[in-house]
């Protein structure tokens, strides 16, 4: 369990103000100039050394991503730092918390990050329906140029670097990094082609751009001015600090809550979110890193961690620490269809795999729902979405494949019950 004085975000619930004053008597903004000081290369080597991995889904390392960035801008092409704060990913509601709570946070780590990777100024890209969330850090941000914290000669480092705030209209494909620039740039948000498009050589404005999670950019102050060895002490071995985790669904208490990575995951549930309702011998399953990952059974969740390799390991992942909790009375088969509906939605339709599959995905959901269908065809299932995955532009393809594959793999017996009932008439 997290040490209290470990806590990064310590105003996460909001019960303090957000604004400048009271962020500073929380930490922020202390002595920001002597850790620009230390220069943009030992400050990418402290973020690497921190085994700070990215809190957007993927977990890439965040230091060594910056490290592509090129050393040598030219005015022509100036480095961009683009912050995603699109969260749209179902059940993940943690970076809207920072926004509206711990602003400042991000806005430092904007201008350390920034700075670190030679950038001229940072673009947060911030959902449309964070509608909220976007006026506090509108006034966060105006704070900080006032205060001359960021703008022309940020923090009296002789650093210009301005922060600006870009609203999405509520795609959630836009969340995507790619989609995300051509969103940027006003363009219809569709994810490129990686390769060529790789965002550190060709981003927003075909100019180099490192894309940021929201949480991932907000914890580099504190890394900075702890060290890199403080960090990586929490958690396990390449799965090192704390994480924000959102618990939903069938909890007694769900919440939001920073945590030591590497947490078992019966205690995060317990200890944060009151216990599964009707007890932890009434769990059926739990899809640990939001809607896109695949879920695991009870007997799994018993001794499970949370963090990057354990989950992996579990054929599951951390995505963004999203807990969706289900208890026995869920109709595991109907949830899962209800996701399939969400991907299918969101599909930008530019791939066939994707936008063909997806739909046809949900429709097979469906009449599995009612079982409507023939044993032989969960395997037919199971092998499409093998065809979606790995073979789209984007990962949306891989998001709805996963959790039809976890439920498949773990609860092929209550599909093929389902069918034999129907098959019955009952
Ligand atoms: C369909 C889709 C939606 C995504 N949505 C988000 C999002 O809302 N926020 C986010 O930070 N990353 C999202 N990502 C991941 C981003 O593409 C990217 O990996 C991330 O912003 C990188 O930040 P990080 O390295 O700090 O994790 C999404 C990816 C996909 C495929
Ligand atoms: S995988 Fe889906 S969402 Fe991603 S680019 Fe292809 S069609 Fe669009």
């Amino acid at each position: 369990m997290l040490n209290p004085k470990d806590r990064i975000f310590t105003n996460l619930y909001g019960f303090e103000s957000a604004d400048l004053a009271a962020a500073k008597k929380r930490g922020d903004w202390d002595n920001t100039k002597s850790l620009l000081a230390k220069g943009a290369d030992q400050i990418i080597q402290e973020v690497k050394d921190s085994g700070l991995r990215g809190r957007g889904g993927a977990g890439f390392s965040a230091g060594m991503k910056w490290s592509f960035m090129p050393k040598a801008p030219t005015p022509e092409r100036p480095n961009y730092l683009v912050v995603n704060a699109d969260e749209s990913e179902p059940g993940t509601c943690k970076d809207r918390d920072i926004l509206r709570s711990e602003p400042h946070k991000l806005i430092e780590g904007c201008l350390l990050s920034g700075f670190a990777m030679r950038a001229k100024a940072a673009y947060i890209y911030i959902r449309g329906e964070y509608y909220n969330e976007a006026a506090a850090l509108q006034k966060a941000i105006d704070e900080a140029y006032d205060a001359g914290l960021i703008g022309k000669n940020a923090c009296g480092s002789g650093y210009d670097f301005d922060v600006y705030i870009h609203r999405g209209a509520g795609a959630y494909i836009c969340g995507e990094e790619t989609a995300l620039l051509n969103s940027l740039e006003g363009r219809k948000g569709m994810p490129r082609l990686k390769p060529p498009c790789f965002p550190a050589v060709v981003g927003v404005w075909g100019c180099p751009t490192t894309v940021n999670n929201v949480e991932t950019i907000a914890v580099v102050p504190e890394i900075l001015r702890r060290g890199p060895a403080w960090f990586s002490s929490i958690g396990r071995p390449n799965n090192a600090g704390t994480k924000i985790f959102c618990i939903s669904g069938h909890v007694n208490k769900p919440c939001n809550v920073e945590e030591a990575m590497s947490i078992p995951l019966k205690e995060l549930i317990e200890k944060h979110a009151g216990g599964v309702r009707g007890g932890w011998d009434n769990l059926l399953a739990v899809i640990p890193g939001g809607s896109s990952v695949p879920m695991i059974p009870k007997s799994i969740c018993d001794t499970v961690l949370m963090d990057f390799d354990a989950l992996k390991d579990v054929q599951t992942g951390l995505g963004t620490a999203a807990v969706i909790v289900m208890d026995k009375s869920t109709d595991l088969i109907k949830a899962i269809a209800k996701l399939s509906k969400f991907y299918m939605h969101e599909s930008c339709g530019q791939c066939t795999p994707c936008r063909e599959g997806t739909g046809w995905l949900y429709r097979v959901m469906c009449r599995m729902v009612e079982g409507d269908a023939e044993i032989s065809e969960i395997d037919t299932l199971f092998d499409v979405t093998k065809q979606i995955e790995g073979h789209t532009i984007c990962a949306l393809g891989d998001a709805a494949a996963w959790p039809i594959q976890g439920l498949i793999r773990h609860f092929r017996h209550e599909i093929e019950d389902r069918i034999h009932a129907y098959k019955n008439g009952f």
